[in-house]
Parts: C-alpha cells; structure tokens; sequence
C-alpha cells in the first residue's frame, strides 16, 4: 500500500504521522510546493519511527514523480481560515490549488482513490472529481467524520460518559447548515432525545456547526487538524482494511435522497474499493428540507466555480 498526502501543512503533516504510525502504508508520500519543508517533516517522522516503532516508510518531497502508483492521495492543500472568515471565503483560492494538485497526482497515479480535506470541502470534493474525471466511488470528502467526532465529543462532555459508547450522525455539507440528526444520534444504543432535552441537544448541535470556527477563533492563524487529520484517517483505515465501514462522508449523488449532481455528506460504505454503496435512510420532512437546503448551499457554490 502507497499513499500519498498532498499539503504538509498541519493537517496533512499530522494525517501523514498518523497513518505510519498506525501502518497503513509501507509508503507515505508527504507533497508541498514549500522548498524543504515536506523533505524536513517527513524525514523527522521517519526518524520518529525506531521509537514510535513503525515500518512505514515517510519520504517528503516537491514532486509528484515519488507520489507515481499511489493506492490512496489525501488532498490537504490549500489556505486555511482565520478568523471572521466563513470556509466559502477559501473557494477562489483553494480551488485552484484543488485543480493543480489533483491533475498532477491523478497523472502519476490513475487507479488512486481521491480523499478530499481541502475547504469548502464539499465544493473541493466536485473540483477534484472534475478535475479527475474519476468515477464517483473514487472520489470522496472528508466532513461527517469530523463533524460527528464534535458531536460525539460534546455530548460525552454533557453526559459524562465515555465517547466510545457514542456514535452520531451528520448530514449535508460541511458548512453552517450541515444537519446532525440527534433521534439517529445514539449512547450505547439509547437515542439522544431519551437522554437529554430538546433545548441542552440544540446547543450541542449549534456547538457542532460552528465546530470548527470554535478552534479557529482559539488559535487565531489557522483552523483545527488533529481531529480532522483522525477522520481522514479514519476513512483511509477502512479503505486499506476493506472494513466497510458506514461513515458519514461527502459523495456525489445521482439521485440518493431526491438530490442529483451535487456532493453533499450522507452515510456511505466504504472500502477496498472506495465508496461501495450510499446507505439511505428515511427522513422526516424537516430533516429532508435541511438536507436540501444545505445541498443547495454547496450547489451555489460550485455555480461560482471557474474551472
Ligand atoms: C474544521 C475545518 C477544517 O471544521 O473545516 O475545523
């Protein structure tokens, strides 16, 4: 297995450590247009590796030529947000960092699977399968992980109970009307509304939207990573393993809950072969009127799109 992580900034640095350190990959490939810096940091986390005690290989680079027959490229390239700015204020910008790096990786490594983390991640998923030209169970974004990690954390900290027990569910895209869905939302099996009242959910809910401006308002010069480098990683695991996991991610749907030609975050299997299957479950009205709207977000969006 070979994978490549493209941006070794904080996110793709720390998804890069993360996915030697757990052997995922005899190869990981850490790719920056920075001068010196993939080439530092992964030589650092390969040094890293006698203590740590992994066989993962971490070679930085500034060519895509050592990234050739990836089996998975992670894209993370991209600015980040800094505070007063919402993730649609990356679009112009990152977009064509997305179109650059996804046309030079997919030309060393045409049967990759594509794992989009770059912002507005919804909007970015689109450019990289355009880009690409690759099917759609190959190119997949990054989202419900990390917000359904927020969730799950936030009503550990409410409950007092070990996040393990929790699993939470998140639809739409990855932006300010994303959709967590609390009576799919479970400890050890128990749904959320039995647990706790309406008023105390809507506030973790409202915590889990605006999640990731929380971290940015804390660290003033860039946006959160080690939980969005985890859920990243956390799809690549299920790929690699071909566990088949159901994870909340960004999937281009054809139809899938009334919604066509637009990448939006709804449950999917995913495995060896990348997205194997989009689960769908019932909505009520006002769950699927907010799955809509926030598909129309990210359609706006790639409306604007100049690629
Ligand atoms: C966040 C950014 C990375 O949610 O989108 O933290």
């Amino acid at each position: 297995m070979k994978i490549t992580v493209i941006g070794a900034g904080n996110v793709g640095a720390t998804a890069a450590q993360r996915i030697a350190e757990k052997e995922f990959a005899n190869e990981v490939v850490l790719v920056d247009v920075i001068e010196g810096m993939p080439q530092g940091k992964g030589l650092d986390m390969y040094e890293s590796a006698p203590i740590e005690g992994f066989d993962s290989r971490v070679i930085g680079t500034n060519s895509f030529d050592q990234t050739a027959n990836s089996e998975i490229v992670l894209i993370t390239a991209g600015i980040a947000r800094k505070p007063g700015m919402s993730r649609d204020d990356l679009q112009a910008t990152n977009a064509n960092i997305v179109k650059t790096v996804t046309q030079q990786a997919v030309a060393k490594s045409p049967q990759a699977i594509l794992i989009v983390v770059s912002n507005p991640l919804d909007v970015m998923t689109y450019v990289a399968k355009k880009v690409s030209g690759f099917e759609r169970h190959r190119v997949i974004g990054m989202a419900g992980v990390l917000d359904s990690a927020r969730f799950r954390t936030f009503i550990s900290m409410e409950l007092n109970v070990s996040v393990e027990d929790i699993s939470a569910f998140v639809l739409g895209g990855h932006g300010d009307s994303m959709v967590p869905l609390p009576r799919y939302s479970t400890v050890a099996g128990i749904p959320l509304p039995d647990l706790m009242d309406k008023a105390t959910i809507e506030r973790l809910v409202k915590r889990t939207r605006d999640g990731g401006i929380e971290i940015v308002n804390f660290l003033k010069t860039g946006s959160a990573y080690y939980a969005p480098s985890a859920a990243a990683v956390e799809m690549i695991e299920s790929i690699v393993k071909d566990k088949k996991r159901i994870l909340p991610c960004a999937a281009w749907l054809e139809g899938e809950y009334g919604l066509k030609d637009v990448y939006c975050g709804v449950p999917i299997k995913i495995g060896r072969k990348g997205m194997e299957e989009i689960i769908q479950i019932k909505l009520t009205p006002e769950e699927q009127t907010a799955l809509n709207k926030s598909a129309e977000d990210v359609r706006a969006n790639i409306a604007k799109l100049n690629i």
